[in-house]
C-alpha cells in the first residue's frame, strides 16, 4: 500500500498510529505530498481530487473498489483508511463491529478528528493567510472548538479512551500532539488534569513516538 503522507498532518499521523499498533506499518510505502491547501500536489490530486492528505493507494486486487483518473484502487480520508486499515489485521478491533461501544468510539473519533479540523483551518489562518487578510473573529471561534471539545472530553470521555487504544482515542492523542506542536502556548493541559494524565500514558506508546511531527 502507499500512503500520501505530510509528517506534519495530525490526520496523517492518525493513520500510521494505526498502522503501528496492528503491525501493518511495514506493509505501507510513504509518498511525501508537498502539503499546500493552495496549491495541492498534483500526485495527491490523481488519487484525492480534493488534494487532501492521508490518501491511501491499495495494492491491486484489495477488495475496495473506487474510480480515479488512474484506475488505482483508493481510499481516503482518515477515516475510512483507519477503518480499512483495522479491517484487515488479525487483532481486536480497535473500533468494535458493533453494539453501542461502536458508536461510542466512533464519536470519540469524530469529537478528536473536530478539533484537529479546527486547530488546522486555524492554522492556515494564522499562519498561512496574508495578515492583512484574516479575520480574527474566525479565528477566535476555532479555538474555542478546540477548547470547547477539549472540556467536554475532560468531564465525559475520560473512561472511554480508557488504558488500551481504541479509535476514539487514537484521534483524541493525535488532536492534542497536534496542539503540543502547533499551539504550545495555549497549555492546554491547565485545568484538564485528567486528560494530562491519560495524555502522559499514551505519548510513551511506541506508536506515538514514531509517528512524532517533529522527529
Ligand atoms: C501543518 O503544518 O500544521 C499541517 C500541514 C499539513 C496538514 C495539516 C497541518
Amino acid at each position: 500500500m502507499k500512503l500520501w503522507y505530510a509528517k506534519a498532518s495530525p490526520f496523517v499521523r492518525k493513520v500510521l498510529i494505526v498502522a503501528h499498533e496492528r503491525e501493518l506499518i511495514d506493509k505501507i510505502e510513504l509518498l511525501n505530498a508537498a502539503a499546500n491547501v493552495v496549491d495541492p500536489d498534483k500526485g495527491v490530486i490523481t488519487t484525492n481530487p480534493t488534494g487532501k492528505i492521508p490518501a491511501l493507494v491499495l495494492e491491486d486486487g484489495a477488495d475496495a473498489r473506487v474510480a480515479t483518473d488512474t484506475s488505482e484502487t483508493v481510499l481516503f480520508d482518515s477515516r475510512v483508511i483507519c477503518d480499512y486499515l483495522d479491517s484487515i489485521h488479525d487483532g481486536k478491533r480497535l473500533t468494535p463491529r458493533s453494539g453501542s461501544k461502536r458508536y461510542e468510539i466512533m464519536t470519540l473519533e469524530a469529537l478528536g478528528d473536530a478539533i484537529m479540523d479546527a486547530a488546522v483551518g486555524n492554522r492556515y489562518e494564522t499562519f498561512l493567510r496574508p495578515e492583512d487578510k484574516r479575520w480574527d473573529k474566525w479565528s477566535e471561534g476555532q479555538m474555542l472548538k478546540v477548547t470547547n471539545g477539549l472540556d467536554r472530553i475532560e468531564a465525559n470521555w475520560l473512561k472511554t479512551l480508557g488504558r488500551v487504544p481504541n479509535m476514539g482515542s487514537i484521534s483524541v492523542a493525535c488532536a492534542l500532539g497536534y496542539l503540543d506542536f502547533r499551539y504550545s502556548e495555549l497549555n492546554w493541559r491547565k485545568g484538564r488534569k485528567g486528560l494530562a494524565r491519560w495524555f502522559k500514558r499514551f505519548e510513551q506508546r511506541g506508536s506515538y513516538i514514531a509517528t512524532r511531527h517533529d522527529s
